[in-house]
């Protein structure tokens, strides 16, 4: 008989014996960055989770800076839509704003950007839209003028989450020709039309207006497809592909860890945080450790990078 236990016996051979094991570099935290002043606003879907103005964004900087977390990815919500997202692509939109301000006073913190249109659309879709249809090609010149606009205010790095077909490639030649060949591509590759980014839509106030994203996001019956998906944005050149959500998607996640070489980012999301919170304030989960066990299942399922907004609890929790 094989006897597992002996290898259970105490924390001491538990601790050596383990395989996976989170580090803070592991994680990226989501920051919300709102026009106006002194904002921290609650967003009520999720505890602890907060919309600064760019005058509050100190306190929550140096608490990523204190964490030592791998760094942030950035979500503006501009003052103003129109039905093209120019605050997307303005040299003083919100986002750029904020990615100045970041890089000036914590140039130590590594600093993605979420590229994509709906937060910035008078009609919340991720592309530009004729009557009911989300336009593809037509799309891919203003993500590339978005991301490019953040490379010039200091992004370290872009990760385009529209979902439009050769927004890899056209962003990718976007920033070679604007001189920014050394900033990677995040693509969120395998993004499923999701009913966890609910909570999200209300803390960056970017609900579609009319129908839903099930003509860009994927379908979330489809596994085979997913591996396309980040087959093809691999070809486009994408430095890092993600797989978004996380915990329902992880068997996507193992899949593309046998099949590809490159690094894999898994999003955990605004509707898991907002299912463990909940239990939580209720009682009815341990909070500390069905976080931990959550974030090491996305670790040794393959996740290379794991973007949460466990991270700086987490973090705390690791100590
Ligand atoms: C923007 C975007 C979304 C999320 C990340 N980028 C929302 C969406 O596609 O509707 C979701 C993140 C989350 O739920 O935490 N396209
Ligand atoms: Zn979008």
């Amino acid at each position: 008989m094989y006897r597992f236990r002996r290898l259970r016996r105490d924390e001491r051979i538990r601790s050596i014996m383990q395989e996976t094991r989170l580090h803070p570099k592991d994680f990226i935290y989501p920051l919300f960055v709102i026009e106006g002043m002194d904002i921290k606003n609650p967003v009520e879907p999720m505890p602890g989770v907060f919309q600064y103005s760019i005058d509050r964004l100190e306190e929550i900087l140096e608490q990523v800076k204190t964490a030592g977390i791998g760094g942030i990815m950035v979500f503006g919500i501009p003052g103003y839509k129109d039905p093209q997202g120019s605050q997307a692509y303005a040299k003083n939109g919100i986002t750029q704003r904020a990615v100045r301000l970041i890089k000036d006073k914590y140039p130590e913190i590594y600093v993605v950007v979420d590229v994509c249109l709906c937060e910035y659309t008078s009609h919340g879709h991720c592309g530009m839209v004729s009557g009911a249809e989300i336009l593809n090609d037509e799309t891919l010149p203003y993500l590339t003028k978005m991301a490019v606009s953040l490379a010039e205010a200091g992004a370290d790095m872009v990760a385009p989450s529209d979902m439009m077909d050769g927004r890899v490639a056209a962003i990718r030649d976007g920033l070679d020709q604007a001189g920014f060949t050394q900033v990677p591509i995040m693509a969120y590759s395998a993004k499923f039309a999701s009913a966890y980014y609910g909570p999200f839509r209300e803390a960056a106030h970017s609900a579609p207006g009319f129908g839903d994203r099930k003509s860009y996001q994927m379908d979330c019956a489809n596994g085979q497809e997913a591996l396309r998906e980040i087959e093809a944005d691999l070809a486009e050149g994408a430095d890092i592909v993600m797989v978004k959500p996380a915990l329902a998607y992880l068997d996507i996640l193992k899949e593309a860890a046998l099949s590809f070489t490159l690094p894999l980012a898994v999003y955990n999301v605004s509707g898991e945080y907002a299912m463990v919170k909940a239990a939580a304030e209720k009682g009815w989960i341990d909070e500390r450790r069905i976080v931990m066990e959550n974030l090491t299942a996305m670790k040794r399922a393959g996740a290379k990078i794991i973007i949460t907004y466990h991270a700086l609890d987490a973090v705390k929790w690791m100590q």
